[in-house]
């Protein structure tokens, strides 16, 4: 890509989160290799067995709380570029952690929700939460058990922030995927929606992932992240200086 870019979206998964500790989904160690995904991401899953649901959820907003899992150098060279890019920016994350956030990332949505949030299935009000909850713990709206749910969106179900993800992708000329698989629709075809606008399109991954980016590079995501945007916000600071 030549020129700058003046519109960006940035998309995440779970690879940028894994050298701060968080397994990834489908590495042969991952997440679905030990647990069936349709008894703990699914509604059907949450409906036949809730407490098996609550139980994961609470272990890994356990670990998520640990002290050893901070924010690494891919997360911070996200936010320091968001404060220092001049152009629209937006990071969509597919990712349920807060790593982002404690980094310093503002122009964030997290599109398959947040593990320290609840929901309230009666009101459908959502609430933040740090300790472990089960059946039998009351919401606070209708003071009943048996009426919360991890805000977390479960396969089969609706991501959130579609309208405002697909107005950026549709007004961006730069599309970067990093740490993610491109397994799951529909952040997996965002960057073909990015492309038909003419986008440039670049994935910064660990591993191949077979799809058709314009750019791949390759390499752990605390190298790769920082280097990638910082030869953006150096070619701004020229244009700048001309
Ligand atoms: N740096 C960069 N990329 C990495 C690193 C790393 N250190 N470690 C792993 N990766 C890459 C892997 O090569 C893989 O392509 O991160 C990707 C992780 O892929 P998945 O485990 O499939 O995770 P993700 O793509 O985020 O899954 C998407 O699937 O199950 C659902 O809701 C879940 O949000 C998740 C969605």
């Amino acid at each position: 890509m030549d020129s700058l870019p003046t519109s960006i979206v940035v998309l995440t998964g779970a690879g940028i989160s894994a050298e701060s500790g968080i397994e990834t989904f489908r590495a042969s160690d991952g997440l679905w290799a030990n647990h069936p995904v349709e008894e703990v991401a699914t509604p059907e899953g949450f409906a036949a067995n809730p407490q098996i649901v609550y139980q994961f959820y609470n272990q890994r907003r356990r670990q998520l709380l640990s002290p050893e899992i901070r924010p690494n150098a891919a997360h911070s060279a996200l936010a320091k570029f968001e404060h220092e890019f001049e152009g629209d920016f937006l990071l969509v994350t597919q990712n349920v952690d807060n790593l982002h956030e404690r980094a310093g990332s503002r122009k964030l949505v997290h599109m398959h929700g947040e593990l320290l949030k609840m929901r309230c299935l009666n009101s459908r009000l959502v609430y933040d939460i740090a300790e472990d909850i089960d059946f039998d713990t009351e919401c606070k709206c209708c003071r009943s058990p048996g009426n919360l749910r991890p805000h977390i969106v479960w396969f089969g179900e609706m991501p959130f922030h579609m309208n405002q993800i697909n107005r950026a992708l549709e007004s961006c000329d730069l599309f970067i995927a990093i740490g993610t698989s491109g397994n799951v629709y529909p952040a997996s075809g965002f960057y073909q929606t990015a492309k038909i606008r003419r986008a440039y399109t670049v994935e910064l991954n660990l591993d191949r992932t077979g799809s058709s980016f314009d750019q791949h590079v390759y390499g752990p995501a605390t190298e790769v992240v920082p280097a990638f945007l910082d030869s953006i916000l150096q070619r701004q600071g020229q244009r700048a200086h001309r």
